[in-house]
């Protein structure tokens, strides 16, 4: 719990922060990964760095973090800290390094702030700092304790390699050594590192798709423009990459609370890879609520794993795919997704996956269709620089 000391100068300082800790993360980042170049080594990715996303994530986290340990004493914003924590695990993150980011962020805060940078005002974010920093350290060790090895990434071998739609492909890998793999919860992540060009291990985080026991499947949008996705896309089969235990708390167990609502998964786009893991499971479980897949693309031509959602939602006895398809008479709907054309029951739950404008529509849609935010899951590709909102993923 927070000093009441400390209470005072937060309060009167968040404003302030908020303001200014925009500037203040790039600066720290910049420096940090400058000094400890090593951590762009597998863990850091180079291209966050750039474009901003994750000093901006770490920016809103710290504030949002403040302005709720104020608001709700003696409690901590689980749901944001439990996600953070899956991304640091996925990563690897040691919990030594919690040091060396306070050192470099501290250094950063006390350069933008001046003489307004009293012991004071240093005590009193450091105490914030260490209150989640704990938190996120005492959830990591239970997430690497869970794993069925203690290795952060595993070698795997590519076994098998598909074109399932214009720009995605699917990728099959088998362990390349003894490493015991982890049970993988449907809707869970796996880490991917590939060395780029230059020799340095870039991770990049994949929806795990259904696949054989002893394998890891993931799906991979081609980016042209981009580092990782034509280096993951131009693999043999025979290379070997390195892949993480599967970490993420978006699981299916996790947005269906109940036996027999309706479930609603929204996809856009390579945004079905949950979905597939949806359907999969869902079949396996004999789920017999109803289940209703919406999936909005361009066309059947970029529309990667139809028939294999298909043929999963088949197998579910209330099971239903519905399509808004951009060309012309190709989906069940033309044109994007209009939740007008869906009937939806209010006490629903819904899963969505897709860019930032598809979640706001169908955010949108369910919530004047009277379904409640808590049962309202997103998932989001990359670092959300809005998590200062906190309200990306459950709304
Ligand atoms: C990602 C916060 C400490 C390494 C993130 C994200 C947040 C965050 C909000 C984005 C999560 C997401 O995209 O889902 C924090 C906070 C920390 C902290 C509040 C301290 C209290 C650390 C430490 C390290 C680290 C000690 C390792 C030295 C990373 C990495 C990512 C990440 C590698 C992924 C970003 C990327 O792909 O470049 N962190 N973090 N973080 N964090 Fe931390």
């Amino acid at each position: 719990m927070l000093s009441e000391s400390s209470r005072q100068i937060i309060e009167e300082t968040l404003p302030d922060m908020q303001e200014r800790i925009r500037r203040i993360t790039p600066a720290f980042y910049d420096e940090m990964l400058t000094e400890r170049e090593d951590l762009l080594d597998g863990m850091f990715s180079r291209v966050d760095q750039v474009v901003g996303t994750q000093p901006q994530a770490l920016a809103g986290s710290i504030t949002f973090f403040a302005s709720y340990v104020l608001n709700h004493p003696g409690s901590s914003p689980d749901e944001i800290l439990t996600r953070v924590a899956h991304k640091h695990a996925s990563l690897g993150v040691p919990a030594e390094e919690y040091v060396t980011v306070y050192q470099f962020l501290f250094k950063a805060i006390e350069k933008e702030f001046g003489e307004e940078y009293t012991p004071e005002f240093r005590d009193a974010w450091t105490e914030i700092y260490w209150m989640m920093a704990d938190a996120l350290i005492r959830i990591e060790r239970s997430l690497y304790d869970s794993q069925a090895n203690d290795q952060v990434n595993a070698p795997f071998t590519l076994v098998k390699k598909e074109q399932k739609a214009d720009k995605i492909f699917d990728l099959v890998f088998e362990p390349a050594d003894d490493t015991p793999l982890s049970d993988i919860k449907a809707g869970q992540y796996l880490s991917v590192i590939v060395k780029t060009k230059d020799g340095l291990r870039q991770p990049r985080q994949y929806v795990a798709l259904p696949c054989g026991l002893n394998q890891r499947r993931i799906a991979v949008e081609l980016d042209r423009t981009g580092e990782i996705s034509p280096i993951l896309t131009g693999l043999q089969v025979g290379d070997t990459v390195e892949i993480s235990n599967p970490y993420g708390d978006l699981t299916l167990e996790k947005t269906v609370t109940d036996g027999f609502s309706p479930l609603y998964v929204f996809t856009q786009g390579i945004g079905i890879a949950p979905a597939l893991a949806f359907a999969h499971q869902l079949a396996l479980e004999h789920a017999a609520r109803d289940i209703i897949f919406v999936h909005a693309d361009e066309s059947l031509r970029t529309w990667a794993y139809r028939e294999e959602l298909e043929e999963a939602t088949g197998k579910l006895p209330r099971g239903k795919l519905i399509s808004f398809l951009q060309a012309s008479g190709e989906g069940d709907f033309t044109g994007s997704i209009n939740m007008k054309k869906l009937e939806i029951t209010p006490r629903s739950f819904a899963y969505v996956c897709g860019p930032v404008d598809f979640k706001q529509t169908v955010r949108s849609g369910l919530i004047a269709n009277g379904v409640p935010g808590k049962n309202i899951q997103f998932e989001t590709f990359g670092s959300d620089p809005y998590m200062h909102t906190a309200t990306r993923r459950t709304m």
